[in-house]
């Protein structure tokens, strides 16, 4: 059997514990670069001499205390590469990760004695040899004394996977949803079109996502409604389709799965013309439509194609007004509608739409004016953040539904978030190193982008489920066929069952 191994967050302060010549320095290169390990030896040279000027030692570990300092205040995983057998020195470490929110792990070099000798001997410059039997006999106490130092994980020195901190727990969870499932259902979103084919091959690649999207269990597919790419996912130039006709083409290209936006802003559009496109698209996609609305927030857009963008209280009125008004338009009858922003003489909209209601998902996660609205009006949400935080605002859309005589069931709560998935721990690094901005650190990015195995998905979206999430939606930073066919995995350890779509 090999060595285990050591299953590290990111971010995480690591500290190496060793006598001279366990191997220390020699894993830290290994399995970081360069720039993550501060040695004391490096630092001596530094400031000293040269690598061995013990006269150096205490400037060298002021400055590797303020190295570290630095580091940890940016959050950046770091390797402290001393002798690690100073119980003060690991005390100060542990303290400084810890004013940082940084966990702090201890790699411990169990080398036996006769190799770090054998070792030592064949250097240029030895350490003496009754330092070195010193440094061996404080191992055993040392290691005896880890286990109670509080540290976030002991380990033995093997190798490594550094995992994104909102992944580095998901084992335990996914383990609980192997023994006791839960449903959830999966959505996939399609954010962006910039893709190697360019503008020709939109449409080709478009049809086989999502196609591969219905073949693997997803049964949501969403675009955003912007006309240009938003900030947050690429520069305006990049391609961006018209969200509508992009879901039309999506509806002939598929059979089962919903479809649509993440969310539609009430500003783009009148109000009546809204629910004839929506009605429409449920038509002719066989009643699969969703309607996702949102109040709009990208102000640049709207000035570029010389859309008003209103004050917030306005755009929250559009959107109570879509929310009384599309209904209207969709059902029975032709009733005049008088609203905030819009007012309609007689609602009609031929075809009415296959279903019985249009589903509408309100998006947005503003706890006092979006979550009511969505207790008043909506069939779904969509909130943001982390498990703690979705939790959290379920909580506050709990007491909304409360106020208006709704149970919290009767609203499918979705989450977006990004994922990047590998079917080994080798396939998610190379996956980050082709995938990752040359100006974003692998830490970074697969932080990002929550980069992780079939298992660590597992076990993430468990935990929403346990936060009161029924549909994860995901996007993709490596969309393509082939990466929504990896997803099937994830699905596959969820029922498809209970509410929602
Ligand atoms: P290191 O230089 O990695 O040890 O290895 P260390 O723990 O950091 O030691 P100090 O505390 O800085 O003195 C010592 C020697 O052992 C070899 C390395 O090439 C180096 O010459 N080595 C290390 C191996 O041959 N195999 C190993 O697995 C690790
Ligand atoms: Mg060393």
């Amino acid at each position: 059997m090999g060595p285990v191994t050591v299953r590290l967050p990111i971010p995480c302060l690591v500290v190496l514990v060793g006598p001279s010549g366990s191997g220390k320095s020699t894993w830290a290169a290994e399995h970081f670069r360069p720039g993550q390990t501060v040695a004391s030896d490096d630092l001596r040279a530094l400031v000293g001499e040269g690598r061995y000027d013990q006269r150096a030692g205490t400037d060298a570990f002021d400055v590797l205390d303020l190295v570290l300092e630095r580091r940890l205040r940016r959050w950046l995983t770091t390797v402290v590469d001393t002798l690690g057998l100073d119980a003060t020195r690991r005390g100060q470490y542990q303290a400084a990760a810890a004013r940082h929110g940084v966990p702090c792990h201890v790699v411990v070099f169990d080398t036996p004695g006769s190799v770090c000798r054998a070792r030592n001997r064949a250097r240029d410059r030895p350490v003496p040899p009754k330092v070195l039997t010193g440094q061996l006999a404080a191992l055993a106490p040392t290691r005896a004394a880890l286990a109670d130092e509080g540290f976030e994980g002991v380990h033995l020195a093997g190798p490594v996977e550094l995992v994104p901190r909102q992944l580095f727990s998901a084992p335990q969870h996914a383990a609980r949803q192997r023994e006791a499932p839960m449903p959830l259902r999966f959505g996939l979103q399609i954010p962006s079109f910039t893709w190697e084919s360019g503008p020709p091959g939109i449409a080709a690649r478009l049809g086989e996502v999502a196609a591969a999207a219905e073949q693997a269990g997803f049964t949501s597919l969403w675009v955003m409604d912007h006309f240009v790419q938003i900030p947050q996912v690429g520069p305006e130039w990049q391609d961006m389709l018209d969200s509508y006709t992009a879901l039309g083409f999506l509806a002939g290209r598929t059979s089962t799965i919903r479809l649509g936006t993440l969310v539609t802003g009430v500003t783009y559009r009148n109000l009546a013309h809204l629910a004839k496109i929506l009605a429409t698209l449920d038509v002719v996609s066989g009643g699969r439509a969703i309607c996702g609305l949102g109040a709009a927030w990208h102000e640049r857009e709207h000035k570029l194609y010389g859309w008003e963008f209103p004050p917030t209280k306005v755009r929250y009125d559009l959107l109570e007004d879509a929310l009384e008004l599309l209904p209207l338009m969709w059902g029975s009858g032709n009733p005049r509608y008088t609203g905030r922003t819009i007012s309609i003489p007689e609602a009609i909209c031929y075809p009415r739409p296959l279903q019985a209601k249009i589903p509408v998902l309100v998006g947005g996660s503003g706890e006092t004016k979006t979550l009511r609205l969505v207790a008043r009006y909506a069939d779904a949400c969509n909130l943001f953040g982390d498990p703690a935080t979705v939790r959290r605002k379920v909580g506050i859309l709990g007491s909304h539904c409360f106020d208006e005589g709704r149970t919290l069931a009767s609203i499918t709560v979705t989450n977006l978030s990004t994922v990047l998935v590998g079917r080994s721990r080798e396939e998610v690094d190379r996956a980050v190193e082709r995938l990752r901005p040359r100006s974003a650190s692998p830490e970074d990015f697969s932080t990002r982008v929550s980069a992780g195995t079939i298992e660590d998905q597992v076990g993430r979206f468990r935990q929403y489920v346990d936060a009161g999430v029924q549909t994860a939606i995901v996007n993709m930073p490596d969309l393509d066929a082939a990466a929504v066919e990896r997803f099937a995995d994830v699905i596959a350890a969820f029922p498809q069952e209970g509410r929602g779509w």
